[in-house]
């Protein structure tokens, strides 16, 4: 397995090129089973998720054609042509590797009137249910049956009703699953305290664009008038908000400067204000925003929720560079339930954190100490590259195929800036 070795202490600088959002580009390919008419993909990040989601639709008998990118994207350019659906199901294998399979479920009843997806089973930050996907299924009218586990969603005569959702908790992928399966239905369909967030936002563009009927675009309640049938359309993936917060981190945590180029402010608002009262200076233009950090970073109190509010996928980050805060933060994870695993990790660096039930209270350090670390999940590896570019000495961060899931080219881009960072294979 590939290993990463950072030797810290280096002061970001430079530009950084911020890819298409992992988070988007998960719920819009499944977008492509709606239509027997092509769906092209513009600023795809290239990343392990995106490509276990293309195998994914491959099994279900939709072809994924990528092309290079176009000048004005950073990500490459994929079309994707579900004709004829061969298979209805998502099976274990896929899915136990990318929860994210799971959005093939509204889709494929939407489509086929049918899908049979495993359940996904929890992960490292917790057991991660989809109750909710399917109680928004049978809010529009669906069957559900649940054996050997596999769930079964059918739509009576081979098309949903429609119906009213509502989600008694917010959660994005229900919402998207929800969304995918409503804009095919027969009559009309409500869905209430939808998620909010940026992707559910790009997400309903893109099925605009092939025809849905979707209104409340970005607010909790979205009204959806089911089409007989959608087309194909040209749609580019938003940037990656996810990416952009953990990039500036790092200009923070290393007293840096960069410049986020293709980062949308508007979909990061949160991340940038509690990057704002830590000391950094934020600018806002045309081509992205600059993160600068030279006068030591202040602590902060932080609890994570739904969009708008502050991202669970960037609590790690800003633990990672709270620990060079002076004084003590106190962090708070709403979301999922087991979201510290990079505490013991950075523990193991010098740093000062102490977990009591779903809070965190890190008291800010004079210095971190470079060591070997394990990376845990996606957002709990990224932590500890950036506490890593800050620490003094070597830090070797191992099973990087965490960070390999969600960050494109990420010690070319960090490389780039001036990190002293490489990957190493065990080969
Ligand atoms: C999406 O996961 C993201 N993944 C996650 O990003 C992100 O952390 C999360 O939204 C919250 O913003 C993708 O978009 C592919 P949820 P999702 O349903 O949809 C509970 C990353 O690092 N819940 O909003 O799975 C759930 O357990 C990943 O990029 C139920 O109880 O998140 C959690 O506590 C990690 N029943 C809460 O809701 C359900 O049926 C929010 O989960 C579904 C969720």
């Amino acid at each position: 397995m590939d290993r990463i070795l950072i030797r810290g202490g280096n002061r970001l600088a430079g530009r950084l090129p911020i890819s298409g959002a992992k988070n988007a580009a998960l719920t819009l390919m499944p977008c492509a089973l709606l239509t027997d008419e092509p769906l092209t993909l513009r600023n795809l990040p290239r990343l392990a998720d995106v490509d276990s989601f293309g195998h994914l639709l491959n099994q279900l008998g939709a072809s994924t054609q990528i092309e290079g990118a176009r000048p004005e994207d950073f990500g490459r350019v994929m079309t994707v042509r579900a004709g004829r659906l061969t298979a209805t199901e998502a099976p274990y294998d896929i899915v136990r590797k990318m929860r994210a399979s799971i959005l093939v479920l509204g889709p494929l009843v939407g489509r086929a009137g049918e899908a049979t997806v495993s359940l996904p089973g929890g992960c490292a930050i917790g057991n991660r249910p989809i109750d909710l996907h399917l109680k928004a299924l049978e809010e529009m009218g669906a069957a559900i049956e649940l054996a050997a586990g596999y769930v079964k969603a059918t739509a009576p005569g081979g098309r949903l009703p429609g119906g009213r959702v509502s989600f008694p908790v917010v959660s994005v992928g229900a919402t998207e699953n929800a969304v995918m399966a409503a804009v095919t239905a027969k009559g009309g369909t409500r869905i209430e305290n939808a998620a909010r967030e940026p992707e559910i936002v790009d997400l309903c563009n893109c099925l605009v664009a092939m025809g849905a009927s979707i209104s409340g675009i970005g607010t909790e309640t979205l009204e959806i008038e089911g089409r007989d049938r959608l087309h194909g359309a040209t749609y580019r993936v938003m940037p990656d908000r996810i990416e952009a917060g953990s990039y500036a981190c790092a200009a923070a945590i290393t007293g840096g400067s960069l410049d986020l180029v293709g980062a949308d402010a508007g979909d990061m608002r949160a991340t940038l204000d509690a990057l704002i009262e830590a000391g950094v200076t934020i600018e806002e233009h045309k081509d992205g925003v600059r993160v600068e950090a030279s006068n030591g970073l202040a602590p902060l109190t932080l609890s994570t929720a739904p969009y708008p509010g502050f991202a669970t996928d960037m609590q790690a980050q800003f633990m990672a560079m709270l620990c060079k805060a002076n004084g003590a933060s106190v962090l708070t994870e709403t979301i999922f339930e087991n979201r510290y695993m990079h505490v013991p990790e950075l523990a193991r660096m010098g740093a000062d954190i102490q977990v009591r039930g779903r809070t965190a209270v890190v008291r800010g350090v004079d210095k971190l100490v470079g060591a070997p670390v394990m990376a845990t999940d996606l957002r709990a590896s990224m932590s500890l590259i950036l506490a890593g570019l800050a620490a003094e000495g070597e830090t070797v961060v191992q099973r990087v195929y965490h960070l390999d899931r969600g960050y494109e080219r990420l010690e070319e881009k960090l490389s780039a800036v001036g990190a002293d960072i490489e990957r190493v294979g065990d080969g």
